[in-house]
């Protein structure tokens, strides 16, 4: 898979690209990374990326034409995918991680000022927020979502089991993990994970998963197609 970031900022990547399992992703040949700083783009004098808003108001926009010759640069394969950063976007979930992992090609449009010329969102197959706030700039909203793409490569993650089984990707939030001591500082280990006992070990994990997202996310169980099992859990 290949990763684009077009961002005025190409340093602010230097850190993820050469750390944890981003860079081993790219040692093991799984992706690759580049940023196109899209101001060499600019066809004007100063290499003004920015201009003042038609009609009127406060804050600058980013012009269309750097973005349209950057992204003509990059000739893309007619599949990639092209990300605008936006809080005006859809909102990044678990699933739009997924659709965005089988693709070949990614490219991030990371905009600041206060908003983008509105034929910039043409080239887009997709718009994407990271939440409900507002950023300086979609550099680490870029780097969020590619994040949550790469761990789900195949090979990425040193065991792929771990990725099935996380938050969200089952629909419910994650059960607790314990490790080595049984005990620390008088906080204790649940007998049960201790026992041995696979089958009393899963309806537990089960049942704390069910009750964390029931006590923090209740909005995911309106998703989640609970068996009679755990629905009769839910109501003890
Ligand atoms: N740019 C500014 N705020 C953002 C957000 N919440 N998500 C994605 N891109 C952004």
């Amino acid at each position: 898979m290949k990763l684009t970031f077009l961002s005025l900022f190409p340093e602010m990547y230097q850190g993820v690209f050469s750390s944890s399992i981003w860079k081993q992703a790219e040692e093991k040949g799984q992706v690759t990374y580049s940023v196109t700083d899209f101001r060499q783009y600019a066809d004007n004098k100063h290499n003004k990326v920015d201009d003042y808003p038609f009609g009127g108001g406060a804050g600058m926009v980013l012009r269309a034409q750097p973005i349209y010759d950057a992204i003509e640069s990059l000739q893309l394969s007619k599949d990639a995918r092209v990300v605008l950063l936006c809080p005006q976007g859809g909102p990044h979930t678990q699933e739009k991680a997924e659709q965005l992992a089988s693709a070949e090609e990614i490219v991030f449009i990371c905009g600041h000022y206060e908003g983008y010329d509105e034929r910039i969102r043409s080239l887009a197959t997709d718009e994407i927020s990271i939440g409900d706030y507002v950023l300086t700039g979609g550099e680490l909203a870029s780097m969020v979502i590619a994040d949550s793409v790469i761990r789900l490569q195949s090979g990425v993650l040193g065991n792929e089991q771990s990725a099935k089984e996380d938050s969200f990707q089952t629909g419910l939030l994650e059960h607790p993990h314990y490790t080595r001591p049984a005990e620390f500082r008088g906080m204790k280990v649940p007998d049960v994970l201790l026992s041995g006992h696979h089958r009393n070990i899963e309806e537990w994990r089960k049942k704390e998963s069910l009750r964390r997202t029931y006590e923090r996310r209740p909005d995911l169980l309106e998703d989640y197609d609970q068996s009679d099992q755990e629905e009769k859990w839910l109501n003890e």
